[in-house]
Protein backbone atom coordinates (compact mmCIF):
# COMPACT_ATOMS: atom_id res chain seq x y z
CA UNK A 1 0.00 0.00 0.00
CA UNK A 2 2.76 2.39 -0.06
CA UNK A 3 3.72 3.22 -4.11
CA UNK A 4 6.42 5.20 -2.90
CA UNK A 5 9.49 2.69 -3.15
CA UNK A 6 12.10 4.84 -1.27
CA UNK A 7 9.60 4.91 1.14
CA UNK A 8 8.72 1.57 1.38
CA UNK A 9 12.27 -0.18 1.56
CA UNK A 10 13.27 3.07 4.60
CA UNK A 11 10.07 1.94 6.93
CA UNK A 12 11.23 -1.70 6.42
CA UNK A 13 14.84 -0.84 7.73
CA UNK A 14 13.55 1.50 10.19
CA UNK A 15 11.37 -1.36 11.15
CA UNK A 16 14.20 -3.64 11.51
CA UNK A 17 16.17 -0.90 13.18
CA UNK A 18 13.78 0.61 15.82
CA UNK A 19 11.49 -2.78 16.74
CA UNK A 20 8.32 -1.04 17.70
CA UNK A 21 5.33 -3.51 18.36
CA UNK A 22 3.19 -1.88 16.21
CA UNK A 23 3.72 0.77 12.87
CA UNK A 24 0.52 2.99 12.19
CA UNK A 25 0.33 4.57 8.90
CA UNK A 26 -0.74 8.26 9.73
CA UNK A 27 -3.89 9.67 7.91
CA UNK A 28 -3.93 13.23 9.31
CA UNK A 29 -7.59 12.41 10.17
CA UNK A 30 -9.27 14.13 13.09
CA UNK A 31 -10.13 10.55 14.06
CA UNK A 32 -6.67 9.71 14.30
CA UNK A 33 -5.64 12.91 16.30
CA UNK A 34 -8.61 12.06 18.70
CA UNK A 35 -7.54 8.46 19.13
CA UNK A 36 -3.91 10.14 20.05
CA UNK A 37 -5.74 12.54 22.45
CA UNK A 38 -7.28 9.22 24.09
CA UNK A 39 -3.55 7.63 24.34
CA UNK A 40 -2.25 10.66 25.86
CA UNK A 41 -5.17 11.12 28.43
CA UNK A 42 -4.96 7.97 29.96
CA UNK A 43 -1.27 7.73 30.00
CA UNK A 44 -2.15 11.08 32.45
CA UNK A 45 0.50 13.28 30.34
CA UNK A 46 -2.73 15.26 28.96
CA UNK A 47 -5.93 16.93 30.06
CA UNK A 48 -8.49 17.65 28.51
CA UNK A 49 -9.74 21.02 28.94
CA UNK A 50 -13.09 22.81 30.12
CA UNK A 51 -15.38 21.52 26.99
CA UNK A 52 -17.21 25.23 27.66
CA UNK A 53 -14.33 27.25 28.09
CA UNK A 54 -11.70 25.92 25.52
CA UNK A 55 -13.77 23.67 23.68
CA UNK A 56 -11.73 20.49 22.04
CA UNK A 57 -8.11 21.12 23.61
CA UNK A 58 -5.57 19.65 25.40
CA UNK A 59 -2.95 20.84 28.09
CA UNK A 60 0.14 18.72 28.17
CA UNK A 61 2.95 18.96 31.03
CA UNK A 62 6.37 17.38 29.90
CA UNK A 63 8.87 16.19 32.03
CA UNK A 64 10.90 19.20 34.11
CA UNK A 65 14.33 18.42 32.27
CA UNK A 66 12.44 18.51 28.66
CA UNK A 67 11.38 22.05 27.75
CA UNK A 68 13.32 23.81 25.19
CA UNK A 69 15.62 23.03 22.10
CA UNK A 70 18.67 21.63 23.54
CA UNK A 71 21.20 23.25 21.33
CA UNK A 72 24.20 22.03 22.98
CA UNK A 73 22.90 18.50 21.80
CA UNK A 74 22.27 19.66 17.93
CA UNK A 75 24.72 18.46 15.68
CA UNK A 76 25.10 19.58 11.85
CA UNK A 77 27.06 16.37 10.39
CA UNK A 78 28.53 17.37 7.07
CA UNK A 79 31.59 15.68 5.92
CA UNK A 80 34.03 18.23 7.02
CA UNK A 81 33.85 20.11 10.17
CA UNK A 82 34.36 23.16 7.86
CA UNK A 83 31.10 22.50 6.21
CA UNK A 84 29.29 22.60 9.53
CA UNK A 85 31.44 25.93 10.72
CA UNK A 86 32.62 27.13 13.72
CA UNK A 87 28.81 27.72 14.87
CA UNK A 88 27.22 24.23 14.59
CA UNK A 89 28.44 21.29 16.55
CA UNK A 90 30.14 18.83 14.31
CA UNK A 91 30.49 15.09 14.74
CA UNK A 92 31.88 13.09 11.51
CA UNK A 93 28.73 11.72 10.06
CA UNK A 94 30.21 8.06 10.44
CA UNK A 95 30.59 8.39 14.09
CA UNK A 96 27.70 10.01 14.62
CA UNK A 97 25.69 7.19 12.45
CA UNK A 98 27.47 4.22 14.71
CA UNK A 99 26.00 6.62 17.70
CA UNK A 100 22.71 6.63 16.42
CA UNK A 101 22.36 3.09 15.19
CA UNK A 102 23.51 2.00 18.30
CA UNK A 103 20.58 4.42 20.40
CA UNK A 104 17.50 3.62 17.68
CA UNK A 105 18.13 -0.09 17.80
CA UNK A 106 15.36 -1.46 19.86
CA UNK A 107 14.17 1.95 20.56
CA UNK A 108 11.10 1.63 20.20
CA UNK A 109 10.34 -1.69 22.07
CA UNK A 110 6.71 -1.79 23.15
CA UNK A 111 5.96 1.19 21.62
CA UNK A 112 3.68 2.25 18.00
CA UNK A 113 6.11 3.73 15.70
CA UNK A 114 4.03 6.15 13.80
CA UNK A 115 4.94 6.98 10.36
CA UNK A 116 3.57 10.36 10.07
CA UNK A 117 3.78 11.76 5.74
CA UNK A 118 4.15 15.55 5.76
CA UNK A 119 4.18 18.65 3.93
CA UNK A 120 6.12 21.85 4.62
CA UNK A 121 4.09 24.34 2.50
CA UNK A 122 0.66 23.63 0.78
CA UNK A 123 0.53 20.43 -1.05
CA UNK A 124 1.31 21.15 -4.99
CA UNK A 125 3.38 24.19 -4.55
CA UNK A 126 6.70 24.90 -6.43
CA UNK A 127 7.99 26.04 -3.42
CA UNK A 128 6.83 23.31 -0.92
CA UNK A 129 8.98 19.94 -0.05
CA UNK A 130 7.84 16.85 1.77
CA UNK A 131 8.58 14.63 4.45
CA UNK A 132 8.12 11.41 6.56
CA UNK A 133 8.88 11.57 10.13
CA UNK A 134 8.66 8.48 12.20
CA UNK A 135 7.98 8.71 15.67
CA UNK A 136 7.52 6.92 18.82
CA UNK A 137 5.33 9.86 20.09
CA UNK A 138 1.50 10.25 19.77
CA UNK A 139 1.91 13.97 21.27
CA UNK A 140 4.59 14.23 18.35
CA UNK A 141 1.44 12.67 16.39
CA UNK A 142 -1.03 15.62 17.41
CA UNK A 143 1.05 18.35 16.65
CA UNK A 144 2.22 17.71 13.60
CA UNK A 145 -1.46 17.22 12.43
CA UNK A 146 -1.43 20.83 13.32
CA UNK A 147 1.97 22.11 12.38
CA UNK A 148 1.78 20.54 9.04
CA UNK A 149 0.28 19.14 6.31
CA UNK A 150 -0.54 15.42 7.39
CA UNK A 151 -1.96 12.28 5.23
CA UNK A 152 -2.72 10.47 1.74
CA UNK A 153 -2.80 13.98 -0.21
CA UNK A 154 0.85 13.94 0.36
CA UNK A 155 1.64 9.99 -0.38
CA UNK A 156 -0.18 11.29 -3.20
CA UNK A 157 2.47 14.01 -4.20
CA UNK A 158 5.03 11.43 -3.88
CA UNK A 159 3.89 8.98 -5.92
CA UNK A 160 6.29 6.11 -6.94
CA UNK A 161 9.10 7.80 -7.47
CA UNK A 162 8.88 11.38 -5.35
CA UNK A 163 11.57 12.39 -2.91
CA UNK A 164 11.26 13.06 0.73
CA UNK A 165 13.27 14.10 3.71
CA UNK A 166 13.10 11.05 6.19
CA UNK A 167 13.15 12.66 9.96
CA UNK A 168 13.76 9.57 12.33
CA UNK A 169 12.36 10.39 16.26
CA UNK A 170 12.12 8.75 19.01
CA UNK A 171 11.37 10.31 22.75
CA UNK A 172 14.24 7.25 23.32
CA UNK A 173 12.28 5.64 26.33
CA UNK A 174 11.79 1.41 25.17
CA UNK A 175 9.57 -0.42 27.35
CA UNK A 176 10.12 -3.82 28.66
CA UNK A 177 9.32 -5.95 31.55
CA UNK A 178 10.94 -4.10 34.12
CA UNK A 179 10.26 -0.52 32.43
CA UNK A 180 7.06 1.37 33.50
CA UNK A 181 5.95 4.01 31.28
CA UNK A 182 6.26 7.54 32.42
CA UNK A 183 3.64 10.40 31.41
CA UNK A 184 6.42 12.27 29.41
CA UNK A 185 8.82 9.59 27.84
CA UNK A 186 12.55 11.31 27.04
CA UNK A 187 15.81 10.55 27.45
CA UNK A 188 17.92 14.07 28.59
CA UNK A 189 20.97 12.39 29.15
CA UNK A 190 21.60 10.58 25.51
CA UNK A 191 19.77 13.34 23.76
CA UNK A 192 21.17 13.88 19.96
CA UNK A 193 19.19 16.25 17.04
CA UNK A 194 21.22 15.28 13.85
CA UNK A 195 21.61 16.13 10.87
CA UNK A 196 23.22 15.14 7.65
CA UNK A 197 22.43 18.09 5.15
CA UNK A 198 24.78 16.09 2.10
CA UNK A 199 21.98 13.26 2.25
CA UNK A 200 19.12 15.29 3.98
CA UNK A 201 18.42 13.12 6.56
CA UNK A 202 17.33 13.95 10.04
CA UNK A 203 17.50 12.09 13.26
CA UNK A 204 16.35 12.80 16.86
CA UNK A 205 16.55 10.73 19.72
CA UNK A 206 16.14 12.26 23.52
CA UNK A 207 13.05 14.47 23.41
CA UNK A 208 9.54 14.86 22.93
CA UNK A 209 9.55 18.64 22.81
CA UNK A 210 9.02 21.78 20.06
CA UNK A 211 12.00 22.05 17.87
CA UNK A 212 13.43 18.70 19.67
CA UNK A 213 10.97 16.72 18.08
CA UNK A 214 8.55 18.30 16.05
CA UNK A 215 11.00 17.37 12.46
CA UNK A 216 9.59 19.59 10.19
CA UNK A 217 10.01 22.57 11.97
CA UNK A 218 13.34 24.28 12.58
CA UNK A 219 15.42 20.59 11.50
CA UNK A 220 13.71 20.48 8.68
CA UNK A 221 12.45 23.64 7.11
CA UNK A 222 15.22 25.14 8.67
CA UNK A 223 18.60 23.58 8.57
CA UNK A 224 17.68 20.92 5.85
CA UNK A 225 16.28 23.09 3.80
CA UNK A 226 18.86 25.67 4.36
CA UNK A 227 21.43 23.25 3.01
CA UNK A 228 18.95 22.71 0.00
CA UNK A 229 18.39 26.49 -1.04
CA UNK A 230 22.15 26.86 -0.65
CA UNK A 231 22.29 24.02 -3.39
CA UNK A 232 19.50 25.30 -5.65
CA UNK A 233 19.85 28.77 -5.16
CA UNK A 234 16.43 29.68 -2.55
CA UNK A 235 16.49 31.14 0.64
CA UNK A 236 14.99 28.86 3.74
CA UNK A 237 14.68 31.77 6.20
CA UNK A 238 13.97 32.19 10.46
CA UNK A 239 11.36 34.41 9.34
CA UNK A 240 7.62 35.64 10.17
CA UNK A 241 5.70 37.11 6.38
CA UNK A 242 3.09 39.55 7.01
CA UNK A 243 0.61 41.38 4.71
CA UNK A 244 0.37 45.25 4.92
CA UNK A 245 -2.31 47.40 3.35
CA UNK A 246 -2.44 51.34 3.46
CA UNK A 247 -5.58 53.10 3.73
CA UNK A 248 -5.55 53.10 -0.05
CA UNK A 249 -6.19 49.26 0.06
CA UNK A 250 -2.19 48.95 -1.61
CA UNK A 251 -0.78 45.98 0.30
CA UNK A 252 3.08 44.91 0.50
CA UNK A 253 4.04 41.89 1.68
CA UNK A 254 7.06 42.24 4.53
CA UNK A 255 9.10 39.29 5.84
CA UNK A 256 11.17 39.56 9.03
CA UNK A 257 13.70 38.00 11.15
CA UNK A 258 14.03 38.22 15.03
CA UNK A 259 15.51 35.45 17.31
CA UNK A 260 13.91 32.95 19.11
CA UNK A 261 11.17 34.90 21.00
CA UNK A 262 12.08 37.74 20.14
CA UNK A 263 8.75 39.00 18.56
CA UNK A 264 7.67 37.27 14.95
CA UNK A 265 4.68 35.85 15.99
CA UNK A 266 3.51 39.20 17.61
CA UNK A 267 4.52 41.19 14.47
CA UNK A 268 2.55 38.66 11.99
CA UNK A 269 -0.39 39.11 13.91
CA UNK A 270 -0.15 43.22 15.23
CA UNK A 271 -3.07 45.42 15.17
CA UNK A 272 -1.78 48.36 14.02
CA UNK A 273 -2.37 51.42 16.03
CA UNK A 274 -2.39 53.62 12.79
CA UNK A 275 -5.88 54.60 11.28
CA UNK A 276 -6.71 53.27 8.34
CA UNK A 277 -3.17 50.42 8.09
CA UNK A 278 -4.10 46.48 8.29
CA UNK A 279 -1.94 43.77 9.04
CA UNK A 280 -2.90 40.22 7.93
CA UNK A 281 -0.93 36.81 8.77
CA UNK A 282 1.03 34.87 6.58
CA UNK A 283 3.61 32.95 8.47
CA UNK A 284 4.78 33.27 12.08
CA UNK A 285 8.04 31.57 12.01
CA UNK A 286 9.42 30.30 8.68
CA UNK A 287 9.94 31.87 5.38
CA UNK A 288 10.74 30.18 2.29
CA UNK A 289 11.57 32.16 -0.64
CA UNK A 290 12.37 31.29 -4.29
CA UNK A 291 12.68 33.44 -7.38
CA UNK A 292 9.13 33.80 -9.40
CA UNK A 293 9.67 34.32 -13.46
CA UNK A 294 9.46 37.88 -12.79
CA UNK A 295 12.63 38.02 -11.23
CA UNK A 296 10.67 38.65 -7.74
CA UNK A 297 11.19 36.45 -4.13
CA UNK A 298 7.90 34.59 -3.79
CA UNK A 299 7.07 33.81 0.14
CA UNK A 300 5.36 30.75 1.40
CA UNK A 301 4.71 30.03 4.92
CA UNK A 302 5.84 26.36 4.95
CA UNK A 303 4.02 25.72 8.43
CA UNK A 304 0.09 25.04 8.74
CA UNK A 305 0.16 26.08 12.43
CA UNK A 306 1.85 28.27 15.03
CA UNK A 307 3.92 27.06 18.10
CA UNK A 308 3.79 30.08 20.01
CA UNK A 309 5.14 31.39 23.00
CA UNK A 310 2.13 31.87 25.83
CA UNK A 311 3.49 33.71 28.27
CA UNK A 312 3.31 37.41 27.23
CA UNK A 313 0.44 36.95 25.02
CA UNK A 314 -2.58 38.26 26.26
CA UNK A 315 -5.43 40.72 24.76
CA UNK A 316 -3.11 43.57 24.96
CA UNK A 317 -0.31 42.32 23.58
CA UNK A 318 -1.84 39.89 20.64
CA UNK A 319 -5.35 39.74 20.27
CA UNK A 320 -5.43 37.91 17.50
CA UNK A 321 -2.92 34.95 19.21
CA UNK A 322 -5.82 34.91 21.80
CA UNK A 323 -8.77 35.07 18.88
CA UNK A 324 -6.54 32.08 17.28
CA UNK A 325 -7.05 30.07 20.88
CA UNK A 326 -10.59 29.84 21.54
CA UNK A 327 -10.84 25.83 20.66
CA UNK A 328 -8.87 23.21 18.91
CA UNK A 329 -5.58 23.78 20.56
CA UNK A 330 -2.55 22.79 22.09
CA UNK A 331 -1.43 24.03 25.63
CA UNK A 332 1.96 22.49 27.01
CA UNK A 333 3.65 23.55 30.15
CA UNK A 334 1.33 26.26 30.71
CA UNK A 335 -0.79 26.61 34.46
CA UNK A 336 -4.64 25.53 35.04
CA UNK A 337 -7.06 27.16 36.36
CA UNK A 338 -9.58 25.92 38.77
CA UNK A 339 -12.46 25.89 36.23
CA UNK A 340 -10.33 23.59 34.53
CA UNK A 341 -8.69 26.26 31.68
CA UNK A 342 -5.32 27.78 31.09
CA UNK A 343 -3.52 30.98 32.46
CA UNK A 344 0.19 32.14 31.41
CA UNK A 345 1.83 34.99 32.94
CA UNK A 346 0.90 37.88 30.83
CA UNK A 347 -2.33 36.60 30.10
CA UNK A 348 -4.20 38.71 32.14
CA UNK A 349 -3.04 41.65 34.05
CA UNK A 350 -4.04 39.79 38.06
CA UNK A 351 -3.00 36.24 37.97
CA UNK A 352 -5.69 34.32 38.96
CA UNK A 353 -5.89 33.61 42.85
CA UNK A 354 -5.24 29.95 42.65
CA UNK A 355 -3.60 27.63 39.90
CA UNK A 356 -1.75 24.15 39.08
CA UNK A 357 1.16 25.50 37.68
CA UNK A 358 3.38 23.70 34.85
CA UNK A 359 5.13 21.24 36.88
CA UNK A 360 1.28 20.41 38.48
CA UNK A 361 1.85 21.72 41.75
CA UNK A 362 -0.41 23.93 43.68
CA UNK A 363 0.73 27.92 43.13
CA UNK A 364 -0.67 31.37 44.30
CA UNK A 365 1.01 34.79 43.48
CA UNK A 366 2.64 35.09 46.41
CA UNK A 367 4.77 32.32 45.19
CA UNK A 368 8.00 33.51 43.48
CA UNK A 369 8.40 31.09 40.72
CA UNK A 370 6.40 31.32 37.46
CA UNK A 371 2.84 29.30 37.04
CA UNK A 372 3.66 28.69 33.30
CA UNK A 373 7.47 27.92 31.58
CA UNK A 374 8.86 30.51 30.28
CA UNK A 375 8.57 28.27 27.26
CA UNK A 376 5.30 27.39 27.16
CA UNK A 377 3.63 27.34 23.94
CA UNK A 378 1.09 26.84 22.33
CA UNK A 379 0.06 24.54 19.32
CA UNK A 380 -2.68 26.04 16.96
CA UNK A 381 -3.91 25.85 13.30
CA UNK A 382 -2.82 29.22 11.04
CA UNK A 383 -6.42 28.91 9.40
CA UNK A 384 -8.50 29.75 13.13
CA UNK A 385 -6.48 32.95 12.86
CA UNK A 386 -8.72 35.66 12.35
CA UNK A 387 -5.74 37.97 10.44
CA UNK A 388 -5.03 35.07 8.50
CA UNK A 389 -4.49 36.36 4.89
CA UNK A 390 -6.77 34.83 2.09
CA UNK A 391 -3.54 34.02 0.11
CA UNK A 392 -1.60 32.16 3.10
CA UNK A 393 -1.76 29.01 0.84
CA UNK A 394 -1.65 30.56 -2.60
CA UNK A 395 0.22 28.06 -4.41
CA UNK A 396 3.15 30.16 -5.98
CA UNK A 397 3.56 32.61 -2.90
CA UNK A 398 3.36 36.08 -1.81
CA UNK A 399 6.06 38.56 -3.62
CA UNK A 400 7.77 40.01 -0.58
CA UNK A 401 9.10 44.05 -0.90
CA UNK A 402 11.07 44.47 2.50
CA UNK A 403 13.04 42.38 4.42
CA UNK A 404 13.06 43.01 8.23
CA UNK A 405 16.57 42.07 10.77
CA UNK A 406 15.74 42.30 14.53
CA UNK A 407 16.91 41.44 17.91
CA UNK A 408 17.12 42.04 21.32
CA UNK A 409 19.32 44.87 21.98
CA UNK A 410 19.46 47.26 25.33
CA UNK A 411 21.48 50.09 23.32
CA UNK A 412 23.30 51.22 20.00
CA UNK A 413 20.75 49.80 17.55
CA UNK A 414 18.41 52.38 16.21
CA UNK A 415 14.45 51.65 16.08
CA UNK A 416 15.03 51.09 12.27
CA UNK A 417 17.63 51.49 9.84
CA UNK A 418 17.33 50.63 6.11
CA UNK A 419 19.90 49.40 4.31
CA UNK A 420 21.42 51.51 0.88
CA UNK A 421 21.75 47.93 -1.01
CA UNK A 422 21.27 44.39 -0.47
CA UNK A 423 24.82 43.82 0.21
CA UNK A 424 24.26 46.20 3.35
CA UNK A 425 21.19 44.55 4.36
CA UNK A 426 23.42 40.97 4.26
CA UNK A 427 26.10 42.65 6.58
CA UNK A 428 23.43 43.92 8.89
CA UNK A 429 21.61 40.64 9.11
CA UNK A 430 25.39 38.82 9.79
CA UNK A 431 25.81 41.41 12.73
CA UNK A 432 22.35 40.87 14.27
CA UNK A 433 23.09 40.27 17.91
CA UNK A 434 20.46 39.22 20.19
CA UNK A 435 19.86 38.72 24.49
CA UNK A 436 19.07 34.98 24.96
CA UNK A 437 15.74 33.97 25.51
CA UNK A 438 14.10 30.60 27.39
CA UNK A 439 13.52 29.49 24.04
CA UNK A 440 16.85 27.48 24.40
CA UNK A 441 18.50 25.88 27.21
CA UNK A 442 20.78 27.93 28.96
CA UNK A 443 21.52 31.50 30.32
CA UNK A 444 18.87 33.62 29.47
CA UNK A 445 20.18 37.76 29.22
CA UNK A 446 23.50 37.10 27.72
CA UNK A 447 24.11 39.18 24.48
CA UNK A 448 25.58 36.69 21.59
CA UNK A 449 25.50 37.26 17.76
CA UNK A 450 22.57 35.56 15.90
CA UNK A 451 22.84 36.04 12.47
CA UNK A 452 20.06 36.55 10.58
CA UNK A 453 18.33 34.86 13.55
CA UNK A 454 19.77 31.74 12.16
CA UNK A 455 22.25 31.09 14.49
CA UNK A 456 21.05 27.41 15.56
CA UNK A 457 19.35 27.18 12.59
CA UNK A 458 21.70 27.36 9.99
CA UNK A 459 22.37 23.53 8.26
CA UNK A 460 25.88 24.55 6.92
CA UNK A 461 28.85 26.97 7.45
CA UNK A 462 27.47 30.44 8.59
CA UNK A 463 29.94 32.16 6.25
CA UNK A 464 28.76 30.54 3.56
CA UNK A 465 25.22 31.03 4.39
CA UNK A 466 26.47 34.97 4.04
CA UNK A 467 28.28 34.23 0.64
CA UNK A 468 24.90 32.73 -0.32
CA UNK A 469 22.94 35.45 0.56
CA UNK A 470 25.61 37.83 -1.35
CA UNK A 471 25.06 35.60 -4.29
CA UNK A 472 21.10 35.62 -4.44
CA UNK A 473 21.86 39.69 -4.76
CA UNK A 474 23.98 39.75 -7.38
CA UNK A 475 21.62 37.62 -9.60
CA UNK A 476 21.25 39.10 -12.62
CA UNK A 477 17.65 40.39 -13.75
CA UNK A 478 16.21 40.17 -10.57
CA UNK A 479 13.89 42.92 -8.41
CA UNK A 480 15.56 42.12 -4.40
CA UNK A 481 13.34 43.46 -1.58
CA UNK A 482 14.43 46.34 0.66
CA UNK A 483 16.09 45.16 3.85
CA UNK A 484 15.82 46.71 7.51
CA UNK A 485 17.49 46.57 10.25
CA UNK A 486 15.09 46.95 13.40
CA UNK A 487 15.32 47.11 17.61
CA UNK A 488 11.94 46.80 19.59
CA UNK A 489 13.67 46.17 22.65
CA UNK A 490 16.13 49.62 23.51
CA UNK A 491 16.42 49.90 26.93
CA UNK A 492 16.39 53.61 29.01
CA UNK A 493 18.69 53.81 32.40
CA UNK A 494 16.17 52.44 34.56
CA UNK A 495 15.89 49.36 32.18
CA UNK A 496 12.13 50.10 31.11
CA UNK A 497 11.99 49.53 27.15
CA UNK A 498 11.81 52.88 25.50
CA UNK A 499 9.20 51.67 23.00
CA UNK A 500 5.88 50.69 23.35
CA UNK A 501 6.02 47.89 20.23
CA UNK A 502 3.64 45.52 19.69
CA UNK A 503 0.89 47.36 18.09
CA UNK A 504 2.92 50.55 17.94
CA UNK A 505 5.50 48.52 15.64
CA UNK A 506 2.50 49.51 12.76
CA UNK A 507 4.58 53.14 12.82
CA UNK A 508 7.79 51.61 11.37
CA UNK A 509 5.97 49.41 9.21
CA UNK A 510 4.07 52.49 7.67
CA UNK A 511 7.93 54.07 6.90
CA UNK A 512 8.72 50.67 5.09
CA UNK A 513 6.03 50.56 2.93
CA UNK A 514 6.06 54.16 1.81
CA UNK A 515 9.55 53.46 1.46
CA UNK A 516 9.28 50.65 -1.10
CA UNK A 517 6.40 52.47 -2.50
CA UNK A 518 8.77 55.61 -3.27
CA UNK A 519 6.88 58.02 -0.88
CA UNK A 520 8.56 58.31 1.75
CA UNK A 521 11.73 60.17 2.82
CA UNK A 522 14.94 59.15 4.79
CA UNK A 523 18.09 61.17 5.81
CA UNK A 524 21.29 58.96 4.98
CA UNK A 525 23.43 58.26 8.09
CA UNK A 526 27.06 57.09 8.39
CA UNK A 527 24.54 53.46 9.60
CA UNK A 528 22.38 53.65 6.98
CA UNK A 529 18.80 55.46 5.94
CA UNK A 530 16.96 56.65 9.19
CA UNK A 531 13.66 58.71 9.43
CA UNK A 532 14.28 62.10 10.32
CA UNK A 533 12.33 62.80 13.53
CA UNK A 534 9.16 64.06 11.23
CA UNK A 535 9.79 60.84 9.07
CA UNK A 536 8.00 58.30 11.43
CA UNK A 537 4.19 58.62 12.05
CA UNK A 538 3.84 59.33 15.92
CA UNK A 539 0.37 60.63 16.11
CA UNK A 540 -1.66 59.49 19.00
CA UNK A 541 1.24 57.99 20.91
CA UNK A 542 2.32 59.73 24.51
CA UNK A 543 5.97 59.66 23.71
CA UNK A 544 8.88 63.21 23.98
CA UNK A 545 10.73 64.23 21.78
CA UNK A 546 13.69 63.14 23.16
CA UNK A 547 12.28 59.87 23.82
CA UNK A 548 12.55 59.72 19.82
CA UNK A 549 15.32 61.35 19.13
CA UNK A 550 17.39 58.41 21.24
CA UNK A 551 15.64 55.94 19.57
CA UNK A 552 16.35 57.44 16.13
CA UNK A 553 20.08 58.64 17.02
CA UNK A 554 23.07 57.23 15.33
CA UNK A 555 25.05 56.59 18.20
CA UNK A 556 28.64 57.24 16.48
CA UNK A 557 30.97 56.21 19.52
CA UNK A 558 28.52 53.23 20.09
CA UNK A 559 29.20 51.72 16.90
CA UNK A 560 32.55 52.32 16.61
CA UNK A 561 33.37 50.32 19.86
CA UNK A 562 31.03 47.64 17.90
CA UNK A 563 33.16 47.30 14.89
CA UNK A 564 35.93 45.31 16.36
CA UNK A 565 33.72 42.71 18.02
CA UNK A 566 32.34 42.26 14.22
CA UNK A 567 35.75 42.00 13.29
CA UNK A 568 37.05 39.79 15.89
CA UNK A 569 33.92 37.32 14.86
CA UNK A 570 34.34 37.41 11.20
CA UNK A 571 37.91 36.31 12.29
CA UNK A 572 36.14 33.59 13.85
CA UNK A 573 35.16 32.05 10.69
CA UNK A 574 38.67 31.19 9.38
CA UNK A 575 39.05 33.57 6.11
CA UNK A 576 35.58 32.33 5.18
CA UNK A 577 33.84 35.43 5.35
CA UNK A 578 33.17 37.23 2.48
CA UNK A 579 34.73 39.81 1.22
CA UNK A 580 31.98 42.17 0.77
CA UNK A 581 31.37 41.93 4.08
CA UNK A 582 34.34 43.06 5.32
CA UNK A 583 34.41 45.96 2.47
CA UNK A 584 31.02 46.91 4.34
CA UNK A 585 32.35 46.81 7.56
CA UNK A 586 35.74 49.18 6.46
CA UNK A 587 33.41 51.61 4.61
CA UNK A 588 30.99 51.92 8.35
CA UNK A 589 34.05 52.37 10.15
CA UNK A 590 35.08 55.22 7.90
CA UNK A 591 32.21 56.94 7.57
CA UNK A 592 31.43 56.79 11.07
CA UNK A 593 35.27 58.14 11.54
CA UNK A 594 34.53 61.35 9.38
CA UNK A 595 31.36 61.48 11.26
CA UNK A 596 33.14 61.46 14.65
CA UNK A 597 35.39 64.21 13.08
CA UNK A 598 33.06 65.82 11.59
CA UNK A 599 31.43 66.74 15.06
CA UNK A 600 34.41 67.62 17.24
P1 LIG B 1 9.66 31.87 18.54
O1 LIG B 1 8.37 31.19 18.39
O2 LIG B 1 10.49 31.31 19.66
O3 LIG B 1 10.46 31.90 17.28
O4 LIG B 1 9.36 33.39 19.05
P2 LIG B 1 8.83 34.69 18.30
O5 LIG B 1 9.95 35.38 17.60
O6 LIG B 1 7.63 34.38 17.48
O7 LIG B 1 8.42 35.66 19.53
P3 LIG B 1 6.97 36.08 20.06
O8 LIG B 1 6.22 36.95 19.08
O9 LIG B 1 6.27 34.88 20.54
O10 LIG B 1 7.37 37.01 21.28
C1 LIG B 1 8.17 36.54 22.33
C2 LIG B 1 8.11 37.48 23.50
O11 LIG B 1 8.49 38.80 23.11
C3 LIG B 1 6.70 37.60 24.09
O12 LIG B 1 6.79 37.55 25.49
C4 LIG B 1 6.23 38.94 23.61
O13 LIG B 1 5.32 39.51 24.52
C5 LIG B 1 7.51 39.76 23.50
N1 LIG B 1 7.39 40.79 22.44
C6 LIG B 1 6.94 40.61 21.18
N2 LIG B 1 6.92 41.77 20.49
C7 LIG B 1 7.36 42.73 21.34
C8 LIG B 1 7.58 44.14 21.21
O14 LIG B 1 7.33 44.77 20.18
N3 LIG B 1 8.08 44.78 22.31
C9 LIG B 1 8.36 44.13 23.48
N4 LIG B 1 8.85 44.83 24.50
N5 LIG B 1 8.16 42.79 23.63
C10 LIG B 1 7.68 42.10 22.58
C1 LIG C 1 12.16 28.72 18.24
O1 LIG C 1 12.81 28.39 19.24
O2 LIG C 1 12.59 29.53 17.39
C2 LIG C 1 10.79 28.19 18.05
C3 LIG C 1 10.33 27.13 18.94
O3 LIG C 1 10.10 28.60 17.13
S1 LIG C 1 10.87 25.55 18.48
O4 LIG C 1 9.93 25.00 17.52
O5 LIG C 1 10.88 24.72 19.70
O6 LIG C 1 12.17 25.61 17.88
MN1 LIG D 1 11.07 30.34 15.98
Amino acid sequence: MLKNKKLAAWLEDMKELCKPDEVVICDGSKEEYDRMWNLLVDAGVAKKLNNEKRPNSYLVRSDPADVARVESRTYICSDTEEEAGPTNNWIEPDEMRTTLHGLFDGCMKGRTMYVIPFSMGPVGSPIAHIGVEISDSPYVVTNMHIMTRVGQAVLDELGEDGDFVPCVHSVGMPLDEETVDVPWPCNPQNLYIAHFPKTREIWSFGSGYGGNALLGKKCFALRIASAMAHDEGWLAEHMLILKLTNPEGESKYIAGAFPSACGKTNLAMLIPTIPGWTVETVGDDICWMKFGDDGQLYAINPEAGFFGVAPGTGMDSNANAMNTLTGNCIFTNVAETDDGDVWWEGMTDEPPSHLIDWTGREWNPNMDRPAAHPNARFTVSAAQCPAIAEEWEELKGVPISAILFGGRRASVVPLVNEAQSWQQGTFFGSIIASEKTAAAAGAIGELRRDPMAMLPFCGYNMAEYWNHWINIGQKAGVKLPRIYYVNWFRKDDEGRFMWPGFGENSRILKWVFERCAGTADAIETPIGNLPGIDGLDFSGLDISDDEIATLLRVEIDGWLSELPLIEDYYNTFQGKVPEELFNELAALKQRLEEAKQEAA
